[in-house]
C-alpha cells in the first residue's frame, strides 16, 4: 500500500510490510520528538483536529505531532460546540474543512462514522477512534510498543503471550490491536473479561483463524504470567447508564502485589489510559508506578512517534523529513 494521500481508517489496511514501514519511520521521528532538532517539513500545512468525544492523549498527541513537523493545527472539540448538533451531516463537515486542511484527525462517538465522514473528505482523514469499533493509530502505537518493550527481553511479537483485560466488548483499542495481531504468528493470546463484557466474537474467529492459541476466562488469576498484560477501564460511555458500568468496574485490578505473586519478573504492562484511578475501579494501581516493567507512560510516548508517522507518510514527505531540519534554541530537559 501507499500511503500518501490515502485515509486511515481501519486497521484491515495494513499488511505487515506497511506496518514495519510505519514503524521504520516512527523510529526516524524520534530526534524531533526528544526536541534535539526540529524540522519544517510541514511547514504552511494545516490539520483539521475534530474531536467529537472526550480525549486527552489521542487529541494532544496528533496535534503535536503535527507541530513536531512543522505544521499549524486547527481544531474543534465536543459535539455541542460544533454544527453537527445543528443537525450537519459528516459530509457536509467534511467537504468544508477538508477544504480548510490538508489532513484531518478525528473522533467520533459512532462506529463507522469516521469512514462515512472520509467519504465527504477531499483529504486524508485519520480515524482516532470511532465509537466502540476502531482505534487504529492507536493499534499501531501499542503494538510499536510490544515490538520494543519485548526486544528488552530478546522476545518478538510472533510467539509472544499477550493477555487483555478488562472491557474487550466496548474497548475499541483491543478491537483494533486483535485485528493487527492476526498479521503474526503462533500467539498465545489471553482474553480476561466478565462474560458479559467478553472480546465480539468475529474478532476472536479472526484470532483463532490466524492460528493464534485463545485462552478466554473471566477470572484473573492464573492468567498473569504474559510477556504483555493490556489491561483496559470500563467503557462507561458506552453503557446505558453509570449504574451498568459500575457492576463491572474493579473486578480486576493489578497492583504490585498481585505482580509479585502472578506475573512474570519481566511481563510488561500496558494500558491505552486513561487508567481509572478512582478507589471503586483502580484497575492499575499507582503502587506500579516504580515498577520499570509500567511501560503506559512510555507507550503514551511513542504515540508522538507513530503519528508523525502516519503524517509524513500520507502527506508524502517520509523521506525529505531532514532536509527541512534545524535546530532546537530554547532549554529542553528531554
Ligand atoms: C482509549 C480510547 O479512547 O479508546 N483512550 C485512548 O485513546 N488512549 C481508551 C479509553 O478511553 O479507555
Amino acid at each position: 500500500m501507499s500511503f500518501k494521500g490515502q485515509h486511515i481508517l481501519s486497521v484491515k489496511q495494513f499488511d505487515r510490510d506497511n506496518i514495519s514501514r510505519i514503524f521504520e519511520i516512527a523510529r526516524q521521528m524520534a530526534p524531533y520528538a526528544s526536541r534535539k532538532k526540529r524540522t519544517r517539513v510541514l511547514d504552511g500545512a494545516i490539520l483539521g483536529n475534530l474531536f467529537f468525544e472526550p480525549s486527552t492523549r489521542t487529541r494532544v498527541s496528533f496535534g503535536c505531532a503535527f507541530n513536531l513537523l512543522g505544521g499549524e493545527v486547527r481544531e474543534t472539540t465536543g459535539m455541542e460546540s460544533s454544527a453537527l448538533s445543528k443537525g450537519e451531516s459528516l459530509f457536509d463537515t467534511a467537504r468544508v474543512i477538508s477544504s480548510y486542511s490538508d489532513v484531518i484527525a478525528m473522533r467520533h462517538p459512532q462506529a463507522g462514522s469516521v469512514a462515512e465522514f472520509a467519504e465527504g473528505s477531499r483529504v486524508p482523514v485519520l480515524n482516532g477512534g470511532d465509537g466502540a469499533n476502531e482505534h487504529p493509530t492507536q493499534a499501531l502505537l501499542d503494538l510499536f510498543t510490544i515490538e520494543r518493550e519485548l526486544a528488552a527481553s530478546g522476545l518478538q511479537i510472533d510467539g509472544m503471550h499477550i493477555a487483555m483485560v478488562g472491557d474487550l466488548k466496548f474497548g475499541r483499542t483491543v478491537h483494533s490491536l486483535s485485528k493487527l495481531l492476526c498479521l503474526y504468528r503462533n500467539i498465545k493470546v489471553t482474553l480476561v473479561s466478565p462474560a458479559e463484557l467478553a472480546m465480539p466474537d468475529d474478532i476472536v474467529s479472526n484470532l483463532a483463524d490466524a492460528g493464534h492459541q485463545l485462552v478466554i476466562s473471566d477470572k484473573l488469576e492464573g492468567h498473569l504470567n504474559a510477556d504483555i498484560v493490556y489491561q483496559t477501564r470500563i467503557q462507561e460511555e458506552r453503557f446505558p447508564s453509570k449504574a451498568d458500568a459500575d457492576q463491572y468496574r474493579g473486578k480486576f485490578r493489578l497492583n504490585q502485589e498481585i505482580y509479585t505473586r502472578y506475573c512474570k519478573s519481566n511481563t510488561v504492562i500496558m494500558h491505552p489510559l486513561p487508567r481509572d484511578s478512582r478507589m471503586e475501579a483502580n484497575e492499575l494501581d499507582n503502587d506500579l508506578n516504580l515498577n520499570p516493567n509500567l511501560a503506559i507512560f512510555r507507550q503514551a510516548d511513542n504515540g508522538v512517534l507513530v503519528r508523525m508517522a502516519l503524517f509524513a507518510l500520507t502527506l508524502g514527505v517520509e523521506n525529505i523529513v531532514k532536509d527541512y531540519e534545524c535546530a532546537v534554541p530554547w532549554y529542553s530537559n528531554k
